[in-house]
């Protein structure tokens, strides 16, 4: 069967909403719900197979309102066995030395419920920042960066290609999956 999937985002100004839309107008029909968090129940999270996070990061280093209200409602969720993705947006001209930082955060809180696997992991090659707390490594993001103030240009290649990415390593999540039930089947 098919894995279900699931984007939640938070948003002050609109940046990671319309990034949240372009990654639905791409996934078309493999998408399963759009939630706003402002809006949405965490109880939610549970119910799908892979979640992509949406993140802008507010206040140098902090994260975005919504996002603040709704984590602390996520303390009772398991989601072992999922698959998370994150897209981060930010601004690395104005914010170098915090560029994405809510990113990190957020994985946190998502990796405390129950060690959800990660996909999704993007190379830091051509930004230009000074630090950032949604490193997964020293040459990767977490998930895609985004900079809706300085390169908006950019978006739609990144999307694009992170999206392939991301969706190529569900299916070798999946099968990798499939083979390890086989082999206990037998
Ligand atoms: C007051 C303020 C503080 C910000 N702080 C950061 C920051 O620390 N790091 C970062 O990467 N971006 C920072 N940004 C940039 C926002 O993340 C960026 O504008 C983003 O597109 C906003 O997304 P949203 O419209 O979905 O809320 C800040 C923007 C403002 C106005």
């Amino acid at each position: 069967m098919e894995a279900s999937i699931a984007i939640f985002f938070g948003s002050t100004t609109g940046s990671t909403q319309m990034v949240a839309e372009k990654i639905r107008d791409l996934l078309g029909e493999r998408l399963s719900h759009l939630a706003d968090v402002n809006t949405a129940e965490a109880s939610e999270l549970e119910q799908y197979d892979v979640i992509f996070f949406g993140v802008p990061t507010w206040n140098v280093g902090e994260m975005q309102d919504d996002w603040a209200d709704f984590i602390p409602n996520m303390s009772e969720l398991n989601l072992a066995g999922k698959k998370v993705a994150f897209f981060g947006v930010g601004d690395a001209v104005g914010y170098a030395e915090n560029f994405l930082d809510a990113m990190g955060e957020l994985w946190a809180a998502v990796y405390a419920q129950g060690a959800p696997t990660l996909v999704g992991v993007w190379p830091t090659d051509g930004y230009v920042f000074e630090a950032s707390k949604g490193l997964y490594d020293d040459n990767h993001f977490l998930g895609v960066g985004l900079d809706e103030d300085n390169e908006s240009h950019l978006t739609d290649e990144r999307l694009d290609l992170w999206l392939a990415q991301v969706l190529q390593e569900l299916a070798l999540v999946e099968a990798a999956g499939e083979a390890v039930d086989e082999a206990v089947a037998q």
